[in-house]
Order: structure tokens, then C-alpha cells, then sequence
């Protein structure tokens, strides 16, 4: 039987946390299975465009409103030559891909994603190769990219037909460097002097651009935190961000505890930045660092599945992960997170964007769909603009596995002063109660709710599949109610909501 719990909330005009840098609703497309090839670009496929690009597909990156996209790795950019990839088409080089164990055609590179991104909206953020290659092959890759003509790169873009620089402004230094999986793995010491010198001479070809250099694979690392440290002290006043990564799982099927994992990246973030700020007063340093959470999800679906893969073939169904309810509400609560850190992520990629541990899939050859981690993706991604809020907030606890004193309720909320909309995002992990928010707003006049949507189904292994694209999609509630400047609402248990108002 559900009961009711209460949690209440003060939202503050005042209690601004930070701006919200748009570019923390990013994406990721690597070259890996069929992100590219099959997911983005399929020509001869029905709904292809002129490029080869799937047009229902870009509809459904469009409806995101994905502000910036990673590319092209991942692994599979530290063994990459950008340069098989640009050119007649008829030239390019087939190569083993040693990353993922495939083959690569070659037949979408630089200039084409660059020309999808423009078709979808979306900026892209450049990885430059420091596994095999480093300083010489970055500073031409960012003449290719960002000068406009008159050198031996920039004409040779304006020889493959793009006579505008692409101006890419955010720029990966290499990925995932401390991961002995990682084509030309380094040592702190190493990946440190290098990327320093990239970074150098990188923002001397384009002083405009920004860098990320790589911190930690993951925080089970055993080279984490040193790692941060030591990669800072060599690059702290070339650099601008730090990279994150993280992905989450189910593998032991305990809904509460996986729930829970929200505070594992909450911890991780913190202690990020603890590392950076470390680093800025040993150096006395005015600057700095923000991080870029340029990988996270929930990935562990497909791990089984992967083991069976021919090596060597092209664009082969690689980390697929089909997503159900209970992943929808994780990454939700991760996002949550990511916007109460805002004051310091500054980019985040949900990873990836289509196919491979992703919210959009497709069929090769046949139709695209939308995995329940597109709702709640989309939704912050659309109403999540503005400044964020912190909301006070009192829930009651639960306690999991790994995780004591877990509240039940996680939220933020994100005032957009241009439309004069708070919008309230919140997920109850509660297993079988639902839960009444009390939320004092009396600090913004005349406030209404315009809607409350709330995604959620009592089975949480429900997933959408080709057949079935619409199973689990967001409902509308209607008794989420302003009254005295106070909003009350109901969030059915395990739950992902979003609650619009309109305010003065
Ligand atoms: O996103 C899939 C892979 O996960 C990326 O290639 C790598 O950077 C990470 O380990």
C-alpha cells in the first residue's frame, strides 16, 4: 500500500548557485559501433539527406537541444589521423581500429560531423590524439579546424570544400591518459609535459580556444587523485578545465542502492575541485580550473553482449545498452547533481548520443526511437536554462547498501529570468511512497504552475524498443498547486518530475 511522505523546500530568488553554462547539457559521438555509421550517417537509408546523414535521426538530436557534442573519442581518438579523414571520399584509408578492435572507413570525418553538428544546431568539442601522436599533430589539426586561409592547413580545408574556418572553441587535450587501456597510455609525469606543450602551442595557433585536459578514467582509479595533481602542476596556467568521467550500473539489482549513486558523483565532483583549488594556492595562482564532465552514464546493460563481437568488423552493434525506468531516474538525479555543482561544471556529456550508450536508437535501415533516458535528459536540457537555485530542502532518509542517509527526494531548480519560469526537478526514490513537496516560493510574486510532468512506471525494468517506441513516455499531473506562496505537490514513488511555474 502507498502512504504519503513529506519533504519541504525553500526556493530563494537570491539563493542563485550559478549561471548555468549550457554546454553542461552535452553530448558524445565516437567513433565506436554504430554511433557514426548506421546512427548518424547511413546513406541509401530512406530518410538520409544529400550527406548521408539521417534526417529522423537529427529530429531527434534537435529535440534534445544538444548545445555541444565530444567527437571523435573516446578511445578511439588516441590511435586517430584526422587527416584519413578528410578529402575525396574514394581516397580515404580503411584502417584497424585497435581501440574497439573494428575496422574504420574513414567516410565521416572532420568536415563532415562538423557539417551535421551546423544541421543539428550543436557546437562541437574537438579531442586532439595525444596517444600516438601529440604537440605537431594537434597545432595543424587546430590550423585545419580555426584559421581562416593563407597556410598550408587552412587552404587545405578551403581545398575540401570548406572555405569558412569550423572555429572550434573547446578542445580535449587526448582521453582517459591514465587508463592502461588507453592506445599510448602515459604516466602523470608524461601526459602532464605533454599536454602542457600541446596546450602551449595549441592556443598559440588560436589564442580564442579552450582546453580540457584529461583527469581521471574513473574515481577507482588507483592513480586518482595524485593524478589530477600531478597533470595540474604541469599544466594549470595552459589549461581550463579538467575532465571527469564516470558511469554507474545496476549489476547487483538493488533499486535503492543504485539510486543512491548520485552522491558517488556528487563525492567525486567535490573532491575534484578540492584537488584543483589544492593545485591554485600552491601555485598562488588568481586562475581557476572548472571541470568538464565530458562522460557519464549509466552503463552495464550491454557488457555480456559485447563479449560475443567478430573483431575486425565495421560498425558492429558495440555497447548498446538498452535503458529502462529505474536508468531514466538515475539520470535524472545525476543531472540534478551535475546543476548543484554548476559553479564549477561547466561542460558534462551524457555518453553518447546515438546508439552506443545512448538515448536515441536506431535501426540500420529501418526506424529511430527514444530510450527513457531521453526524457529526462531533454527536459533539463530544455528547461534547465538560467541561473540554478539552491533549494533548501528536508526529505526524509534512506539507508542502501553503500550509501547511508540517502534522501529520498533530490532536487534543484533553475530560474529562467528571460521567460520569468522556475522550473523544479526532482526525483523521488522512495519504493513505494509518494512523496508531498511543500515548496516556500514566496520570494517570487504571483507565481503559477504551468505543468508538472512526471515520468514514471511501476515496473521499473520497463524499456522502449523498436517495436514498442512509446511504452514508457512522460504524463502530465494536474494537482500540483500555488497557494499563499507555497506549491504543493504529489511525486509518485520512484519517479522523475518536472515542475514548471510562471513567476514575476
Ligand atoms: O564512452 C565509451 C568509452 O568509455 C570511451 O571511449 C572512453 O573514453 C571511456 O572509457
Amino acid at each position: 500500500m502507498s502512504n504519503l511522505k513529506k519533504a519541504t523546500m525553500v526556493l530563494g530568488k537570491e539563493y542563485k548557485i550559478s549561471e548555468v553554462d549550457k554546454r553542461i547539457y552535452g553530448s558524445f559521438i565516437e567513433h565506436l559501433g554504430r554511433a557514426v555509421y548506421g546512427g548518424i550517417y547511413e546513406p541509401g537509408h530512406s530518410k538520409a539527406d544529400e550527406l548521408g546523414f539521417r534526417k529522423d535521426v537529427m529530429d531527434l538530436v534537435k529535440e534534445l537541444r544538444v548545445p555541444i557534442v565530444r567527437y571523435p573519442g573516446g578511445n578511439f581518438v588516441s590511435g586517430y589521423n584526422w587527416e584519413d579523414g578528410v578529402g575525396p571520399k574514394e581516397k580515404r584509408k580503411r584502417k584497424l581500429e585497435l581501440a574497439w578492435r573494428t575496422v574504420e572507413t574513414n567516410q565521416v570525418g572532420i568536415n563532415e560531423f562538423m557539417e551535421w553538428s551546423k544541421r543539428v544546431n550543436t557546437e562541437v568539442m574537438m579531442a586532439v590524439n595525444l596517444g600516438t601522436r601529440g604537440v605537431d599533430e594537434a597545432r595543424n589539426l587546430v590550423e585545419y579546424c580555426n584559421h581562416s586561409q593563407g597556410s598550408h592547413y587552412s587552404d587545405l580545408r578551403i581545398e575540401h570544400g570548406y572555405k569558412e574556418p569550423h572555429k572550434v572553441k573547446t578542445w580535449c587535450l587526448g582521453n582517459e591518459m591514465d587508463g592502461p587501456w588507453q592506445i599510448g597510455h602515459k604516466t602523470a609525469e608524461e601526459y602532464g609535459r605533454l599536454a602542457c606543450e600541446t596546450a602551449k602551442v595549441m592556443k598559440w595557433v588560436d589564442p580564442t580556444i579552450e582546453l580540457v585536459v584529461c583527469g581521471s578514467s574513473h574515481k577507482f582509479m588507483d592513480t586518482y587523485p595524485k593524478w589530477e595533481s600531478t597533470v595540474l602542476e604541469h599544466t594549470y596556467e595552459n589549461v581550463d578545465y579538467i575532465s571527469l568521467h564516470s558511469y554507474y550500473g545496476n549489476l547487483e539489482n538493488d533499486t535503492p542502492n543504485y539510486l543512491a549513486k548520485s552522491l558517488d558523483m556528487d563525492a567525486f565532483i567535490k573532491s575534484v575541485i578540492a584537488t584543483c583549488d589544492y593545485i591554485k594556492a600552491k601555485k598562488r595562482s588568481k586562475k581557476t580550473i572548472n571541470l568538464s564532465f565530458d562522460e557519464w552514464n549509466v552503463w552495464y546493460h550491454s557488457r555480456e553482449q559485447d563479449k560475443k563481437i567478430e573483431p575486425w568488423s565495421i560498425a558492429p552493434p558495440q555497447i548498446e545498452d538498452v535503458y529502462n525506468m529505474e536508468d531514466a531516474l538515475l539520470v535524472g538525479s545525476l543531472l540534478i547533481t551535475l546543476l548543484k555543482n554548476a559553479n564549477r561544471v561547466k561542460i558534462a556529456c551524457l555518453a553518447q548520443l546515438v546508439n552506443v550508450i545512448a538515448p536515441i536508437m536506431t535501426e540500420n535501415g529501418g526506424r529511430a526511437w527514444r530510450q527513457t533516458i531521453f526524457y529526462p535528459y531533454m527536459h533539463a536540457s530544455i528547461y534547465g536554462r538560467g541561473y540554478v537555485l539552491n533549494p533548501l530542502v528536508k526529505s526524509p532518509k534512506y539507508d542502501s547498501k553503500d550509501y547511508t542517509d540517502v534522501p529520498v527526494l533530490d532536487s534543484v531548480a533553475t530560474v529562467n529570468e528571460d521567460k520569468d519560469e522556475i522550473t523544479i526537478f526532482a526525483v523521488n526514490k522512495d519504493m513505494k511512497d509518494t512523496l508531498n513537496i511543500h515548496c516556500d516560493i514566496r520570494g517570487f510574486i504571483d507565481s503559477k504552475v504551468i505543468e508538472h510532468i512526471v515520468f514514471q512506471n511501476d515496473d521499473v525494468k520497463i524499456t522502449n524498443s523498436k517495436d514498442h517506441p512509446f511504452r514508457v513516455i512522460p504524463q502530465f499531473k494536474n494537482d500540483a498547486v500555488v497557494e499563499e506562496g507555497y506549491l504543493n505537490a504529489l511525486l509518485p514513488k520512484l519517479s522523475w518530475n518536472v515542475i514548471r511555474l510562471s513567476t514575476k
